[in-house]
């Protein structure tokens, strides 16, 4: 089996995802708190948090360089050894796939999970599935059995031929639950958090249906719920916990013209610390501000690209 190249995968930016294609976005983060200047207690940050921020993990770039254990766990090939197929370095010269002369686990394609090819096995396939621990999205909570009787997630649902992970989530947002779950492509179901006492977990590559309404997405799959947190892609939120991840508005959808999304942060302590992990704004009229809550002030002024 060769891999053909499937489809672009929209990049993830600290917090927000841009590829704006007109019009004006403005993201708001309101501080509550003036990080103490020079002082760095408390810090809010977590590298540890997750080493991936999509779901396919097409932004890893750590270093496991083995395929998982249930593709035998095989030493992976170097990218730069790899010319006789489709993705090698030679494919990559801008790096933007993160492949070079290295042999970890990348994902050039927009497949389910992050992979490498092996030498050749027996069924005569020269790729494999990486399982890799850390690479999860904050806020996926993974591929889950849906059986159907009862449904895994117990709120309403719907079906559309349209369907995207973010009209799932908005459906849900707007119903008042907690969590989203998309499955075969089109359908959409809402649930709280206590459906997923009950969840049976399934393996990540079940879930590999693109939605109907995004190529470039995926939608579950049969019998396979993919489930969210709602709090992905909301256009406004309260940020009160140690740690988080704000994602742009719509995320994984691209955002539309004049949006205007704020944020409240409050987490406790008195310092926070800000990390852009992927920061790219295609518009320039898209910004971004950090503004303290009580006076308004701008922290951190209008951000350009790679700021
Ligand atoms: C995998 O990477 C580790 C270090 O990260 C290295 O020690 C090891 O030799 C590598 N294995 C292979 C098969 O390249
Ligand atoms: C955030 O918290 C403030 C104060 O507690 C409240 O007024 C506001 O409505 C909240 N916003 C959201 C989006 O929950
Ligand atoms: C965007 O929203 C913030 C907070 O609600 C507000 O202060 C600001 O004036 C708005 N800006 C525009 C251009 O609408």
């Amino acid at each position: 089996m060769e891999r053909a190249w499937a489809r672009a995968t929209p990049l993830w930016l600290g917090a927000m995802e841009t590829r704006t294609p007109r019009g004006l976005l403005l993201l708001f983060l309101f501080l509550p708190l003036l990080p103490p200047r020079g002082a760095s207690a408390g810090s809010l940050h977590s590298p540890g948090l997750s080493e991936c921020f999509q779901v396919n993990g097409a932004d890893y770039r750590g270093h496991q360089n083995r395929t998982g254990p249930r593709e035998a766990g095989r030493p992976c090939l170097f990218w730069d050894q790899t010319q006789q197929h489709s993705y090698s370095s030679a494919s990559d010269p801008q790096g933007r796939w993160g492949l070079g002369p290295h042999n970890f686990c990348r994902n050039p394609d927009g497949d389910v999970q992050p992979w490498c090819y092996v030498a050749e096995t027996e069924e005569g396939i020269y790729w494999r599935y990486c399982d890799i621990p850390t690479c999860h999205m904050p806020g996926y909570l993974g591929c889950f059995v849906d059986s159907g009787a009862p449904p895994a997630l117990s709120g309403p649902s719907g079906t559309s031929t349209k369907l995207t992970v973010q009209v799932c989530l908005r459906f849900c947002r707007m119903k008042g639950y907690q969590l989203a779950g998309v499955e075969a492509g089109y359908a959409c179901f809402c649930g709280s958090e206590s459906d997923l006492d009950r969840g049976r977990p399934a393996p990540a590559t079940d879930c590999d249906q693109i939605c109907f309404g995004h190529p470039g997405q995926l939608c579950g799959g049969d019998g396979r719920l993919g489930i969210y947190e709602v709090s992905v892609g909301s256009c406004q939120g309260n940020w009160t916990a140690p740690q988080g991840v704000v994602y742009s508005p719509d995320f994984p959808d691209e955002y539309g013209p004049d949006r205007n999304c704020s944020w409240a942060l409050s987490p406790p302590g008195a310092a926070l610390e800000l990390t852009f992990r992927l920061f790219e704004l295609a518009d320039p009229r898209d910004r971004l501000e950090l503004r303290d809550a009580a006076s308004g002030s701008l922290l951190l002024p209008s951000t350009q690209e790679g700021a």
